[in-house]
C-alpha cells in the first residue's frame, strides 16, 4: 500500500499549490475584468491553523515534498510568513516557493526568506511602462522591478520570471524581455496563454505560440536545449548563447506535460483539484470543521489523487473551461 498521492496512473503527486486567496492588485486583462471578481467571503476561506493543519498532512502523511504558494496574490494573505514558517518547520521539510507579482517585496523579500521562503516566480509581461499599464491596469511597473531585485538580492533564488506575450499588446517584446533577464539573473519563461480567463475570452488564434516565440527569440540568440532534466517541470529549457543563462517555454496548449504531472491543488476555500482543469473537486474544509481525523482527511486526498484524469483536454473538441479561473485556482 502506497501512502502517497499515486493516480491511476501510476503518477505520484509530490507538488502542492496551495492557494492564499483569490484576491489580487493587479487587474491582467487576460485574467480578469476590470471591476475585479466576487471575492471569497473570508468565512469560507480555510483559517492560518486549518491551512497549517493541511499542509502538515500533505508533507507528513502524503509525501509532498514541494509546497508553492500562490493566489490571486499570495502576499495578500494576512500572516503570510508565519504560514511559511509553519511549513519551514515541518519534517521533513519541504522546499518552499511562491508565484507572486513581487509587488511589495522591496521591503519584504528579506522577511519571507527568513520566514523559510526558498524562491519565488514572478509574473512580468512586458518592460515598457504604458503597456504595463496598460495589460494590469495599475501603474505598478517600478514596483514589480524593484521586488524582482530585492528577492534576488535577498537569496530568494533560482528567481524566476513568467511572461504571458498577448498579440498585438506585448508580443514583440520576447527578445527585450530575455536580454533584460539574463542581464539580472532572472530566469525567464514563457506561458502560452490557456483558457482559464474569468471573462472566457480566451481563443487559439490569439494565443502567442511556443513555436512562434522560439522563432522570434532565435532571430537574436543561439537557444540549445538544456542539460538539465526536466522531469515534471512544466518548462521546456533552453541554453541561450553557449551558457550565458537559459530561458524556458511553458507551452501547456500545444505541447502538453500531463504525463509527467506531479501536482496536487488546495484553493483558499479549501477544494481538493487534481487537475488545474479540474470539472470536480474534493471539499476538505466541511470535513476538517466536522471532526475529521488527520488519516481520514489525507484518505480523502488520496481518493481524489487516484481519480485525476489524464491530462486536459484543452485540444479536444468539447472542452469546457474549469468552473473557477485561474485567479481562484492559483494557476
Ligand atoms: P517551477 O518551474 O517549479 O518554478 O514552477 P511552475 O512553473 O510550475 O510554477 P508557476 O506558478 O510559475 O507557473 C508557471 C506557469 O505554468 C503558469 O501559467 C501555470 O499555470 C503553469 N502551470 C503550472 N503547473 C501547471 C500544470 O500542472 N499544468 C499546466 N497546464 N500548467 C501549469
Ligand atoms: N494562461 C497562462 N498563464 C496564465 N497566467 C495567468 N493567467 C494565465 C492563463 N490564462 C500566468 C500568470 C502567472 C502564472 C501563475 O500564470 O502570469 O505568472
Ligand atoms: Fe497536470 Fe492537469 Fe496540468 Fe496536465 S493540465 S499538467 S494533468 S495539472
Amino acid at each position: 500500500d502506497d501512502a502517497r498521492l499515486v493516480d491511476s496512473f501510476g503518477r505520484v503527486a509530490t507538488d502542492l499549490r496551495v492557494s492564499l486567496t483569490d484576491r489580487c492588485n493587479l487587474r491582467c486583462t487576460y485574467c480578469m475584468p476590470a471591476e475585479g471578481l466576487d471575492w471569497m467571503p473570508r468565512g469560507e476561506m480555510l483559517s492560518d491553523a486549518e491551512l497549517a493543519r493541511v499542509i502538515r498532512i500533505a508533507v507528513v502523511l502524503l509525501g509532498v515534498t514541494n509546497v508553492r504558494f500562490t493566489g490571486g496574490e499570495p502576499t495578500l494573505r494576512k500572516g503570510l510568513e508565519a504560514i511559511i514558517a509553519k511549513t519551514a518547520a515541518l519534517e521533513p521539510r519541504p522546499r518552499i516557493s511562491m508565484t507572486t507579482n513581487a509587488i511589495g517585496l522591496a521591503t519584504r523579500a528579506r522577511h519571507l526568506k527568513d520566514a523559510g521562503l526558498d524562491r519565488i516566480n514572478v509574473s512580468l509581461d512586458t518592460l515598457v511602462p504604458d503597456r504595463f499599464t496598460a495589460l494590469t491596469r495599475r501603474d505598478r511597473l517600478d514596483d514589480v522591478l524593484e521586488g524582482l531585485a530585492a528577492a534576488r538580492d535577498a537569496g530568494l533564488t533560482p528567481v524566476k520570471v513568467n511572461a504571458v506575450l498577448v498579440r498585438g499588446r506585448n508580443d514583440d517584446e520576447a527578445a527585450q524581455l530575455l536580454r533584460y533577464c539574463l542581464e539580472h539573473k532572472y530566469e525567464l519563461r514563457f506561458i502560452e496563454q490557456m483558457p482559464l480567463d474569468a471573462q472566457h475570452g480566451w481563443n487559439r488564434a490569439d494565443m502567442v505560440t511556443a513555436q512562434e516565440i522560439l522563432t522570434a527569440l532565435r532571430a537574436e540568440f543561439d537557444l540549445t536545449p538544456s542539460p538539465v532534466p526536466r522531469g515534471a517541470a512544466p518548462a521546456e529549457r533552453w541554453q541561450v548563447n553557449g551558457g550565458e543563462g537559459e530561458v524556458g517555454v511553458i507551452a501547456s496548449v500545444t505541447r502538453p506535460f500531463c504525463g509527467d504531472c506531479d501536482r496536487t491543488r488546495l484553493t483558499a476555500d479549501g477544494q481538493l483539484r487534481s487537475c488545474l482543469f479540474s470539472q470536480t473537486e474534493t471539499d476538505l474544509r466541511a470535513p476538517m470543521r466536522g471532526g475529521a481525523a488527520d488519516e481520514e482527511i489525507a484518505d480523502l486526498w488520496r481518493g481524489a489523487m487516484w481519480a485525476k484524469l489524464a491530462g486536459h483536454t484543452i485540444n479536444e473538441a468539447g472542452f469546457a473551461q474549469p468552473l473557477r479561473p485561474m485567479s481562484a485556482i492559483g494557476g
